[in-house]
């Protein structure tokens, strides 16, 4: 295979972070460093219940940082959550913020951040490059394998009244540090370790397709599917098998380091829409849609997503034609996602066909629509929804 052109300029942004069992137990300590006199630690109630957030509250305060937790932030979280976390971090007098849990809690986190330092609605933040001012120090700790929102300059936030999540995008949303700890994947049961795991692949893949990839993306967005390959199934049936929770995490890592910079594509796009109007959760929406996305994408990328093809176990061969490639790639990413376990349609999920028209022009005027490797109209994709009913 050729390489790809990479003289074209491209930037590369990663917050400092920690990998590795026990990285979370840190966040006091960083918190000292930092100078932080009082922390607005913002979760989920799930996350609550598991323990996680009272484990980070302890850690801060043995090193002398007070905190106060705001544990009411949803799956998909929406901009009044982020308007009363940002009232509650004035109210408390807080200097940082500390984000325990999946994609929702860091991505509410960061708004509550920025609605803080800009005093503006989160909702005026819509789009690329819009924050004027950073917002305070910002630790995440991810609870989950695969959004790698610690890692990533990308907000999503559910406008409710428009029924969109819209996308903040913006180097100033990348935490200060991201405390990685795979010990802290091990409570998420078989269908959540799947559709993370299979987000990260969403990532990667469209990271690696994305018409503003480089080098270096490309460089983490292939290891991330190589260990995906690897770990994914292992950590959805062995939950307690460390190598796999630490595989997965390494994955997401990568996955992470490859979509904040080189974007995504279709498949976010879509899953966004589909999350703000129907409010389906973000992962098995992805893993719904990605083979059916790549199906359509394909001939834009062939090389690329052959390759992706081969990291997933296809046995390519020198000899294919490329028709029998791309059946062979497609087939990969099948695969693993039915032994994975997702075999649901988005019909089933509630999709029904007077959602498409609205969904379609929703995910044409998502972010992640800019840089996917082809540009679809509107009845592309609705095609590609109705294929993925
Ligand atoms: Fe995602």
């Amino acid at each position: 295979m050729q390489d790809q052109d990479y003289s074209e300029l491209r930037k590369f942004v990663a917050p400092e972070f920690v990998f590795g069992a026990g990285a979370a137990m840190l966040a006091g300590q960083y918190a000292a460093n930092l100078s932080i006199k009082k922390a607005l630690v913002v979760t989920g109630p799930v996350l609550e219940t598991l323990g996680f957030p009272g484990m980070v509250a302890d850690s801060l305060r043995r090193e002398g940082v007070a905190c106060t937790v705001f544990p009411d932030v949803s799956p998909n979280p929406r901009h009044a959550e982020v308007m009363v976390g940002a009232e509650l971090f004035r109210r408390e007098g807080c200097d940082a913020l500390v984000a325990v849990g999946g994609g929702s809690p860091m991505d509410c986190a960061k708004a509550i951040g920025i609605v803080c330092t800009n005093e503006r609605h989160v909702l005026e933040f819509e789009g690329v490059d819009r924050v004027e001012r950073p917002g305070p120090p910002l630790i995440c700790i991810p609870t989950t394998a695969g959004t790698a929102a610690d890692i990533s300059q990308f907000a999503i936030i559910n406008d409710t009244d428009r029924k969109v999540k819209i996308a903040i995008v913006s180097k100033t949303m990348v935490p200060d540090l991201a405390l990685i700890d795979p010990l802290l994947t091990l409570t998420m049961g078989e269908e959540l370790t799947a559709h993370t795991g299979l987000d990260a692949l969403t990532h990667a893949a469209e990271a690696f397709a994305s018409n503003a990839s480089s080098a270096i993306t490309d460089l983490n967005a292939v290891e991330a599917m190589r260990l995906i390959r690897l770990h994914l199934l292992r950590a959805v049936r062995e939950p307690d098998n460390m190598e796999a929770r630490t595989g997965m995490m390494l994955a997401s890592t990568y996955a992470g380091l490859a979509f904040s910079n080189a974007i995504l594509g279709a498949v976010h796009a879509m899953a966004h829409s589909l999350g703000g109007l129907l409010d389906m959760p973000h992962g098995l929406c992805n893993a719904i849609l990605l083979d059916h996305v790549i199906e359509y994408n394909y001939d834009a990328e062939p090389m690329k997503y052959a390759r992706l093809g081969s990291l997933l176990g296809a046995d390519i061969r020198a000899e294919d034609d490329p028709a029998l490639v791309k059946a062979k790639t497609l087939e990969a990413v099948r695969t693993l996602k039915r032994e994975a376990g997702v075999t649901v349609g988005l019909c089933e999920l509630g999709m029904t066909d007077e959602d498409l028209p609205v969904l379609a022009r929703n995910a044409l005027a998502d972010a992640c629509m800019l840089t996917n490797p082809k540009q679809p109209t509107a009845d592309d994709v609705i095609e590609i929804f109705k294929q993925s009913c």
